[in-house]
């Protein structure tokens, strides 16, 4: 009895730790192999990790593992752990959608690496389509606070998405939502189709009919809340798999004792092979109309204070999207040099800044610098790119064709240009349209319509003297007014 018993406790070690085995210490080929078992509930495991592109630390922190102290976080080294866990085992899947950060680590791969990567991945946007050719059908949008329907229409109208995945949802929606199995819904955002789905469960390995018996409660507690016979469960979180082994190896002793078990099917997926399944499956989707805002996770608990913080640099998003597109409008006249100043840095800084902790403005102060860093950075070479492609055009004495629409540029200076922006209007502030004018000089003033219609607009530039006539690129007279400079100007010009 003594050598059952002691048998037994070496067994419930082993069950716990998973490390060794005394009587039977060998090597368990675990059975990853997934495939869907039609009837049976089936568990989509869905391994990913949440990347914030700046948070407590600024995206370049994050990524190279800088200012620990804040947070541990490196998310170099997500990614190389999950690489080699992908390559260990092809059965393991993982989805990755923080751009920026893959980005950083693929232009430090080798050739031999991409190659590898690449029969491997299936990862999204336009970077991933020029990269990989491939295009994205799942939108991933874990952590945003609230959803408006405008996303479910560019995402799906637009981008042509087969479904959308987001966790926060308000908790009393979310409450009367699996009362009633609506978590996966045709969102209409306006003629859209999306759907959404969320949860996060995380289980550990300590015993594994115990772990077997807990995983299948769970499967049969969400399938009691879900339609069709598919679930998923979100496998990560904020900055996990920096040592993707340990989460993976987990996931493979589930699908390989689960199975075993049988209750429920368990295997490695991904949101778009869960969304494949979710359209198979022949069943009437709730409709769902209108956003998810405002947000709150549980009762007081509103998350819309962020929908007004830091103005600031609300503004300067606003402002430099704006500028963005009009500067790739003059990029497309002048010929993209993709050398020279271009409009990619300022194309990143806004892409960075879309990021749910960036124009949100609930990112730290040291991170919110950066990222205006990164706009000012971007808006000084775009600015350089706009200025050569207007020279360009007052410089051409031809009309530019494109298409079917004739742009015509007509003036009459055959002289070298070189335009100014007057970023500090907004203190009336512009050195270029305040210097002498007198003697008969002149200045040019372009302003350029961005937009796809005509717009009537009053421009304000400051000058220094009043003896001032403004034309149009005709000689005809425009209609103008001068105004002093309010009393306050001078003080928030201080020495400029
Ligand atoms: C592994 O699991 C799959 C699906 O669960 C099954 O079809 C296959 O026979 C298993 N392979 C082995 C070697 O047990
Ligand atoms: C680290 O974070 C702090 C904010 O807590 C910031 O002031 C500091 O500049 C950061 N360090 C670096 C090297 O950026
Ligand atoms: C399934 O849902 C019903 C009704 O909400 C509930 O009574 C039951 O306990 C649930 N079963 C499981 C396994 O969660
Ligand atoms: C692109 O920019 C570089 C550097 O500014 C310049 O040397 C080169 O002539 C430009 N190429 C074209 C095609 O304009
Ligand atoms: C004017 O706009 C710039 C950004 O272009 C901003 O940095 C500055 O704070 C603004 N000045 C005032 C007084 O609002």
């Amino acid at each position: 009895m003594a050598v059952v018993g002691m048998l037994l406790w070496c067994l419930t070690i082993y069950l716990q730790g998973g490390l060794w085995l005394p009587v039977e210490s060998k090597y368990i080929a675990y059975n990853t192999t997934g495939r869907i078992v039609p009837g049976k509930i089936n568990v989509h495991l869905v391994p990913h990790s949440h990347d914030d592109v700046g948070w407590l630390k600024t995206v370049d922190q994050y990524y190279f593992g800088g200012n620990n102290s804040i947070r541990g976080a490196c998310v170099q080294n997500v990614i190389d752990s999950v690489m080699s866990s992908l390559f260990e085992d092809k059965n393991r899947k993982f989805i990755y959608v923080e751009m920026a950060f893959f980005q950083r680590w693929w232009r430090q791969q080798s050739e031999a690496m991409k190659i590898k990567v690449k029969d491997l991945t299936t990862l999204g946007h336009k970077y991933i389509k020029d990269e990989f050719g491939q295009i994205p059908r799942v939108g991933w949008q874990i952590d945003p606070f609230g959803h408006s329907a405008v996303q479910a229409y560019l995402l799906g109208a637009e981008l042509g998405f087969d479904s959308l995945f987001f966790a926060r949802i308000d908790y009393q929606d979310r409450a009367k939502r699996l009362k009633e199995k609506n978590l996966e819904v045709v969102w209409q955002g306006s003629k859209s189709l999306g759907s959404t789905s969320q949860d996060d469960v995380l289980l550990f390995d300590y015993n594994v009919q115990e772990r077997v018996n807990a995983f299948v409660a769970a499967a049969l507690a969400q399938a009691n809340v879900t339609r069709t016979n598919h679930i998923m469960w979100l496998m990560g979180t904020d900055f996990r798999y920096q040592y993707a082994n340990s989460w993976f190896r987990q996931m493979d002793k589930f699908i390989h004792y689960v199975n075993q078990d049988g209750r429920v099917n368990a295997l490695y997926s991904t949101p778009s092979i869960y969304t494949d399944l979710k359209h198979a499956a022949d069943e009437e989707w709730p409709l769902k109309t209108e956003d998810f805002f405002p947000y709150a996770d549980h009762p007081n608990a509103y998350w819309t204070g962020y929908f007004t913080s830091r103005p600031a640099f609300k503004g300067y998003v606003r402002l430099m999207s704006g500028y963005y597109l009009a500067a790739r409008q003059l990029e497309f006249f002048k010929g993209r040099n993709t050398s020279g100043p271009n409009t990619d840095a300022l194309a990143d800084a806004l892409a960075i800044a879309q990021h749910h902790d960036a124009v949100s403005g609930t990112e730290r102060q040291h991170v919110a610098a950066d990222y205006a860093l990164r706009l000012s950075i971007g808006y000084k070479e775009a600015e350089k790119l706009v200025a050569s492609s207007l020279a360009s055009l007052a410089e051409s004495t031809s009309n530019i064709r494109q298409g079917n629409t004739v742009i015509n540029f007509q003036q009459n200076l055959l002289m070298r240009v070189w335009f100014y922006r007057c970023p500090l209007l907004n203190i009336s502030y512009c050195p270029s349209s305040e210097a002498d004018l007198s003697d008969g000089k002149s200045l040019l003033v372009v302003v350029y319509n961005p937009l796809g219609w005509k717009r009537e607009e009053v421009i304000r530039i400051p000058v220094s003297t009043e003896k001032v006539v403004v034309r149009d690129s005709s000689g005809g007279e425009i209609e103008s007014q001068l105004l002093p400079i309010s009393n306050a100007t001078p003080h928030i010009r201080r020495n400029m």
